[in-house]
Order: C-alpha cells, then sequence, then structure tokens
C-alpha cells in the first residue's frame, strides 16, 4: 500500500515484511555491528517469535539477512543478547587446528567453573558430541583458507553487499553466543546458542535450558563480561514480581544466582528487557564510571503503554546499588522501548538501540506489509544536573557522517509573533539543528492567557494542514511535542501531545530534531531531554518554520541538513 511506501524510514532500520519488535544480541564482533531483531516473518503483527538480523559496519547502513533462531517446537524465540567468547571458555567451539593449544584462559575458567560449580554429569560427553557436530558443520574436511572463501561469498560479501567490508576479525578461539529466551505459555527459560560462522547461524546447545527457574515470566536475559571478577553477569526480569535477577557465569553453561533488584521505581505491569551497563560520567574526572540499570515496563508507563526507566548506581559483580531514589525515564514521548545497549563497543562507549514503538498500537499501524522501527543509535553519557544529580544525557551516534550540505537558513533573531520558513526535500530524512534563547518579555507585549513568557516553536507542515510541533515553553520551561494535527493514524492510545520533565534554570535551549519519514526524535540540551515518537501525517511535510510569540528569540544557532539514505 501507499502507506507501506510513504511511512518507510531512510535511515532507520525496519524489516521488509513481518513484525520487529526488540533489539536482540546488539553486539560489534569487531567487523561488524549486529542487530538480531524480534522477528514474525510470517505477517505484520507480534507472535511466532523469530530472531531476524542485519549487520552494519556504521549503525545506519543495514543489510538484512537470514533468520538467525527460528520459533521451535521448544517454544518462540524471545529477547535476548550476544556476547564473544574469544577464549572459548564455553566449549561451545571446536578446536581449530591451527589454533595453538590454549591453555591459560581456557583452564582457568574450567578451574572456576569446577569450583563453584558442581558440574552436569555427562557434560563432558554432551560437549564432545556438540563439537563433534560442529566439527562436521564447520571443517568438513575443508582448511581455513577455504573457509574464509567461503565466509566472504556469504551473504555479507563484498560484491552483494552495500556494506563495505572492514578487516577480517582477529583469530579468535571461540566466537559469538546468543543467549535468549525460549518462550512457551506454560514456561519461559534461558537457552544459549553459539554460531560457526561470525554470527550468520546459531546453533541451540544440547545441554539447553540453561537456566530454568519453572516460571512463565522470566525472560530477556541481557549478558555482559565483568573483567573485574572475570565472569559473565546476566541481568534478567521475573517480569511480574517486578525483579531484576543477577546470575554469574564462567562458561555460559552454568548460571548461580548473585542477587535482586527491586520491586523499584514504576512497576508497571511486567518489567522486561533490562541492560546493564558501566557508563562514562562527563566532567572533570577523566575516566569517571557509574554503572546504570535500565528497565523497561509494559504496560503501564507514565505517558500509556510501554517505557524504559534506569537507575544510576554502583554495580560490585553481585549486586546493583542505586545511588539515590529518583526514578526518571529515558524518554519524555512513549515510542522508544526495550532498548539494549551494545556490546563490545569501541572504546567502551555506551551504545544503545530501542524498539520505535509501543505496545499499546504497534499491530494496528497504518502501514500494512511490515511494521517495527529501531531508534537511530544513541550514546549514553551520564551528566550532573542543576541539582547535582546523575542524569543520563543521550545523542545521536556519528549521525554527523550521513549529513549532506546544508540547506541554506541564516537566521539570527525572530522579533515576537513573527515565524520564517524553509522547503524541506522531499522524501529524505532531515536533521535540523537549533541553539536559542527566548529574551524576557518586553513591557509591550500584549498580555494573553497563554505563553505568559514566550514560547518558541519549530512547526513541520504541508498544504493540507497538517502540522506537527516541537518547542520550548518559557513559562514552565518545558519542552512540548504535538502530533495531534496529523491526519495518518489515529488510535485512542496514540495521544498526541507530550511534554519534558523541567529544563530547569535557563531560557537558553538546544535542539537536534531528526525527522525521518513516520519517525521524530529530539535530543534536547546536549540530550538530556529525549522524546522519540511516531508520527503519521496524511500527506507529506513540506515546510519548516520557526515560530515565537510572546517574547523575541535570539538564534545562536541554525542548521538544517538532509541525511544521506542508508536504507530502501
Ligand atoms: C518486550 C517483550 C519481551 C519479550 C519480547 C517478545 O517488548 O515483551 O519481554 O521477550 O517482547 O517478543
Amino acid at each position: 500500500t501507499l502507506a507501506d511506501k510513504q511511512y518507510r524510514p531512510k535511515i532507520h532500520f525496519s524489516p521488509s515484511t513481518g513484525f520487529m519488535n526488540d533489539p536482540n544480541g546488539l553486539i560489534f564482533d569487531g567487523r561488524y555491528y549486529h542487530l538480531y531483531y524480534q522477528y514474525n516473518p510470517f505477517g505484520p503483527y507480534a507472535g511466532h517469535v523469530h530472531w531476524g538480523h542485519a549487520v552494519s559496519t556504521d549503525l545506519y547502513t543495514w543489510q538484512d539477512l537470514p533468520i538467525a533462531i527460528r520459533e521451535t517446537e521448544a517454544g518462540e524465540a524471545y529477547s535476548g543478547c550476544a556476547v564473544l567468547d574469544r577464549d572459548n571458555r564455553s566449549g561451545l567451539f571446536p578446536p581449530r587446528t591451527q589454533d595453538k593449544p590454549q591453555p591459560g584462559a581456557v583452564e582457568t575458567a574450567a578451574q572456576k567453573a569446577a569450583q563453584l560449580f558442581s558440574p552436569l554429569p555427562g557434560d563432558e560427553q554432551e560437549r564432545r558430541s556438540v563439537d563433534r557436530q560442529a566439527q562436521d558443520l564447520l571443517h568438513g574436511g575443508r582448511t581455513d583458507t577455504d573457509l574464509l572463501k567461503e565466509l566472504g561469498n556469504d551473504p555479507v560479501s563484498r560484491e552483494q553487499s552495500p556494506v563495505p567490508m572492514s578487516p577480517a576479525l582477529p583469530p579468535m578461539a571461540g566466537g559469538l553466543v546468543a543467549i535468549y529466551t525460549r518462550a512457551t505459555p506454560q514456561r519461559q527459560t534461558q537457552y544459549i546458542a553459539w554460531s560457526p560462522d561470525g554470527g550468520q547461524t546459531l546453533k541451540d546447545y544440547e545441554g539447553n535450558p540453561v537456566l530454568d527457574i519453572g516460571h512463565n515470566s522470566f525472560r530477556d536475559p541481557k549478558v555482559l563480561w565483568h573483567a573485574p571478577t572475570e565472569k559473565w553477569v546476566m541481568v534478567v526480569v521475573r517480569s511480574r514480581e517486578h525483579k531484576v535477577s543477577f546470575y554469574g557465569s564462567f562458561d555460559l553453561k552454568h548460571w548461580m544466582h548473585l542477587s535482586d533488584f527491586g520491586p523499584s521505581g514504576i512497576t508497571g505491569v511486567d518489567y522486561e528487557c533490562p541492560a546493564l551497563a558501566e557508563v562514562e560520567v562527563e566532567g572533570e574526572t577523566p575516566g569517571e564510571k557509574r554503572w546504570v540499570l535500565f528497565v523497561s515496563i509494559n504496560p503501564g508507563g507514565p505517558q500509556g503503554g510501554s517505557i524504559t526507566q534506569y537507575f544510576v548506581g554502583q554495580f560490585d559483580g553481585e549486586r546493583f546499588t542505586p545511588d539515590d531514589t529518583i526514578v526518571d525515564l529515558t524518554d519524555f514521548g512513549k515510542d522508544s522501548y526495550a532498548l539494549q545497549t551494545y556490546e563490545n563497543m569501541p572504546g567502551n562507549q555506551t551504545v544503545y538501540v530501542a524498539w520505535l514503538d509501543n505496545w499499546q498500537y504497534c499491530e494496528e499501524l497504518p502501514n500494512k506489509s511490515w511494521r517495527g522501527i529501531m531508534t537511530i543509535p544513541r550514546k549514553v553519557v551520564l551528566r550532573r544536573d542543576t541539582s547535582g544529580w546523575l542524569r543520563i544525557a543521550q545523542n545521536p551516534y556519528q549521525l554527523e557522517a550521513l549529513r549532506r550540505p546544508a540547506i541554506p537558513f541564516a537566521l539570527s533573531r525572530l522579533e515576537p509573533q513573527s515565524s520564517r520558513q524553509v522547503a524541506l526535500p522531499t522524501g529524505e530524512a532531515v536533521e535540523l539543528l537549533l541553539d536559542v534563547s527566548l529574551e524576557d518579555r518586553g513591557s509591550t507585549l500584549p498580555d494573553g492567557d497563554h505563553g505568559r513568557a514566550g514560547r518558541f516553536a519549530v512547526v513541520f507542515s504541508n498544504r493540507q494542514g497538517e502540522s506537527l510541533s516541537i518547542g520550548f515553553d518559557g513559562f514552565s520551561c518545558q519542552l512540548w511535542l504535538d502530533r495531534s494535527n496529523l491526519h495518518g493514524f489515529s488510535h485512542p492510545f496514540f495521544t498526541g501531545t507530550f511534554s519534558s520533565a523541567l529544563i530547569p534554570g535557563s531560557r537558553r535551549f538546544s535542539l537536534r530534531i531528526v525527522l525521518d519519514a513516520c519517525t521524530l526524535e529530539v535530543f534536547a540540551n546536549e540530550g538530556m531531554s529525549v522524546g522519540t515518537a511516531l508520527v503519521y501525517p496524511a500527506n507529506p511535510l513540506e515546510t519548516l518554520s520557526l515560530q515565537v510569540t510572546n517574547a523575541a528569540a535570539v538564534i545562536h544557532k541554525v542548521a538544517l541538513y538532509p541525511l544521506r539514505q542508508t536504507m530502501d
């Protein structure tokens, strides 16, 4: 249909057909960024959950690949994550002929595991049979040069793919392992799957499940390598109990319960998709870090439906201790959910991707043949707010690389009750940068019953009378976002207006706005306040205008960039 085309983003990932929800298995493997995703290949609604898979070298240009994990008789393949098991601590990977014997790492891990967990009987035998199968599958009498050549001819090859090849992975004894939930109505258990081919296919471990507590709401494992205690740590939720459980493992096969966190913050109906990351604190002390625990909730978000909250604190390898009692959301809109942070990011940066949607209406959106969009990648740091509390600041990650020459739009001041406009390029994603101060209201201005201290708005509109606005209210010092005057989609829960928490202190604010087909992402004040919204104009938005009421605005900076298309 027209909507399927019209609303297809140009720089955001969306599936070609079917239904997509949470991002899964986000990992940089030294060569590719992987994006696995919750995927129903059979129709544009949730269900029959598989893991779809795409790779990229820049996090914007995605090459979609074959399904990586299927729904099986054991259940649907619910959300999870991926890690790089470089040293084959799991023992899941077959030994490679050219590898020198690698005693150190493997033995230590195995010894540690043996001390802490009593290995399951038959484990060694199991492992040998997995290894034998893998050996057959992977090597099958071929040399590593043959294998490399074959990998070069896989769907991610130089010839066939728009993804440029980057240098090959350093040789590794192990490889990529996914940890995810198998779900049936009766039971949710944690599975692991290893990849013989750099992440393209994922093979279930024969000893699955690796974690089963007899629950039907126990899901969404996210695993990270905790270097100080040399083990993997899993965060996973007991959804209905509003608990995040922490588990530890030396081999990804045996998991030991470490601690629980929660109920805390906003509980909603279910806790879902937890993520734990050590995040850099901006400021004078270089290298200062703090742990952030993200917990998604659905339904029951304050804006309705799905939302993600976060806690800032300490993590000692066993237990997460929040620094304070502050509850904060990642977004003031309602269309950013189930974020997952990238594992193994260059420079240990914290970068996440979220599902740009909400469970309240995701199955009824106007596009029909495909549904589901991911946010652009966002880098997270911690910054002190004016009261001294650490808050996350989120900004687009390396979006600058997509900028085409700026559309001329020079402007240094707007007088009260005036506006300036410029035509938008057709069919392209755009980025708008603004840095503005509202002047104090002059005594000559008429008194009105709204906009008492001035209001600045960015308005995207068309000849058909539709408009989408984002603005700053000088009286409340809040941002607002209004999608209610767009006519492409109506739904009782598709609410129209949102406002941010207080942007304290000042009448100066900055905005970085990305508009791409049916997606709007607003990053205010260097990422201290972020609003994400699906937007459905019935007709294309053609004009951008900046408007100010009841105050004059000083425009310190304005820039409008068309963005190079990365997706078709
Ligand atoms: C979150 C979620 C997860 C679950 C997955 C199923 O959106 O409900 O808790 O694993 O989606 O697709």
